[in-house]
């Protein structure tokens, strides 16, 4: 339902499309959104920004009929209309695109693309799949998908595949306002750039676009005013033109952040982990790699370099289909992830929601799950000690709530991913594998996570790093293996490793390739 193209009405006073009147929403108690009043044009990009917990989900999902409890006004298109149901959202023409992926992975692009109404043939209970396969086909060119296999499950396809689907999902119920939480945190560069095309196409027709994002460069590109939140609040709305990152970034945080990478201070040590010849038939091939005591080694490609791949094949998730692992220089066999964890191999991975945190348990159990075996001595669990383990982990990383029983579920996206950094940091890995560590994190926060990485290697834990986070690769790393189509093409050691050297050597160009 679109509600914004009023004719001879727009004519005259442009409706905003959306107009949200000192709204607020609590949670038991807490005000996770404080009166904010939030507007949009039809045609406009605005982006909401803040810290992690600041409210910016919140206050969307109010949009989204996440809750029936929010108080203020909402008026869409000029009227006022009460969105306490997602049906009564997307009735009245909201279309929300959420920070995690929401699509039911087992079945089929087409299937979750018209979920809820798929055409039926006349007068029988019969799946009409001809008029299913046109519906999906057009729905999947609004966003410039138009050569995928609409029988394809969600598993199969990639992660910015799947972020597009979920767009072209939202937009077949015609939305006259668009919310979008975080759309680019799985995507590589160049998916972004075919994001925004998509999305100027959008505000082109008309339609609404918030836009929530930590990343500051994308929101001056796309962005045409900016809100920022701190604490539930409203701090500040203004045009994108007339305002400067720096300000943002202050009026985000309450204080001025420099640059924040300093130089580790770490002694490497001997070798803990080493690949030899490794092969994933498809995926990667011949790869060598060895990592030291202390060290932290990145590897960078482009998306589709076979990175998680990899990772996952170390980890015991994916079969190697050849070569061999050694971890402190003896020859060892990890078949699963149970054994990884046993041998200290930790990997955080990309995807928190899917594998990793358990969302319904607290945030205590979630840390502590790889080692309770280790702290328990026979029946006898030693609840005191993992107490004092998990408040420690929780200043140590500034989770927000300060709570170990908080459920994990209930927390901000950032926080659920220092939930994950504190659950393997407690593992007390030999090596631990980092999979785009900060994705969704604030500039604060990833503050907090870096010195926790450097920590880490500081008590002689060897760390791979995989990040499409540049500068995040630069500051960290004390060398990085150049990854392409399933290859390592080179090495570019700490002096001269530059955003600009792995840039171009990702792409297989520059003098640091083979
Ligand atoms: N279902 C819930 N129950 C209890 N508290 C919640 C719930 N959902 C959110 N909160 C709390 O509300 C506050 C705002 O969270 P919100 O998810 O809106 O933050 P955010 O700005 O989106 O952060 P991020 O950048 O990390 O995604 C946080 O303190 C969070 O813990
Ligand atoms: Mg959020």
């Amino acid at each position: 339902m679109n509600t914004n193209n009023g004719g001879a009405e727009a004519s005259t006073v442009l409706n905003h499309a959306l107009e949200m009147r000192h709204v607020s929403k609590s949670f038991l108690g807490t005000l996770a959104v404080d009166d904010v009043s939030f507007t949009a044009l039809p045609g406009e990009v605005h982006a909401l920004v803040g810290e992690n917990g600041a409210g910016k989900s919140t206050l969307m999902r109010i949009l989204a009929g996440s809750f029936s409890d929010y108080t203020g006004e909402i008026l869409i298109g000029g009227r006022p209309v009460a969105l306490h149901s997602p049906g009564a959202a997307k009735e009245h023409g909201i279309g929300m695109v959420y920070q995690e992926l929401s699509l039911a992975r087992p079945i089929s692009v087409a299937e979750n693309l018209l979920a809820e109404r798929l055409p039926q043939i006349k007068g029988t209970p019969f799946v009409d799949w001809k008029a299913v396969e046109r519906e999906a086909k057009a729905l999947l060119e609004r966003v410039g998908l138009e050569n995928l296999d609409i029988y394809a499950s969600i598993s199969e396809i990639s992660q910015c595949e799947a972020q597009l689907v979920e767009i072209a999902k939202v937009l077949g119920r015609n939305p006259s306002v668009l919310v979008m939480d975080e759309p680019t945190s799985a995507l590589s560069s160049a998916e972004v750039t075919r994001l925004f095309e998509i999305i100027r196409r959008l505000k082109s027709q008309g339609i609404a676009i918030a836009y929530i994002s930590h990343h500051l460069q994308e929101i001056f590109e796309i962005a045409d005013t900016i809100t920022v939140m701190r604490d539930g609040k409203h701090v500040k709305t203004c045009k994108v033109s007339e305002v400067s990152s720096e300000t943002i970034v202050e009026l985000m945080v309450g204080r001025s952040i420099g640059e924040f990478y300093s130089k580790r201070e770490v002694k490497i040590g001997g070798e803990i982990f080493r690949v030899e010849r490794a092969s994933r038939y498809g995926f990667f091939h011949d790869i060598n790699l060895r990592v030291c005591e202390g060290e932290i080694l990145g590897v960078c490609g482009l998306a589709g370099a076979g990175r998680t791949e990899l990772a996952r094949s170390i980890m015991g998730v994916d079969p190697l289909d050849g070569g061999e692992i050694y971890i402190n220089g003896q020859k060892t066999r990890i078949r699963n992830m149970g054994e990884a964890i046993e041998k200290g191999v930790v990997y955080l991975t990309e995807n928190r929601k899917t594998d990793g945190l358990a969302l319904a348990l607290t945030v205590s159990e979630n840390s502590l799950s790889t080692m309770i075996s280790r702290l328990s001595r026979g029946i006898f669990y030693r609840g005191r000690k993992h107490r004092n383990l998990v408040v420690d982990l929780i200043r140590k990383l500034s989770i927000y709530p300060r709570m170990p029983d908080a459920v994990v579920n209930n927390l901000s996206g950032g926080n659920q991913q220092k939930v994950l950094m504190a659950k393997w940091i407690a593992a007390a890995p030999k090596l631990m594998i980092l999979d785009e560590p900060t994705r969704g994190v604030d500039i604060g926060a990833k503050e907090i996570i870096h010195k926790a990485i450097s920590d880490l290697t500081a008590k002689g834990s060897a760390v791979i790093l995989f990040t499409s986070d540049l500068p995040e690769m630069v500051g960290l790393c004390d060398r990085v293996m150049i990854m392409r189509q399933g290859h390592i093409i080179g090495e570019i050691d700490r002096q001269n490793m530059s955003e600009r050297s792995l840039l171009l050597a990702a792409n297989g160009e520059g003098e640091f390739v083979a």
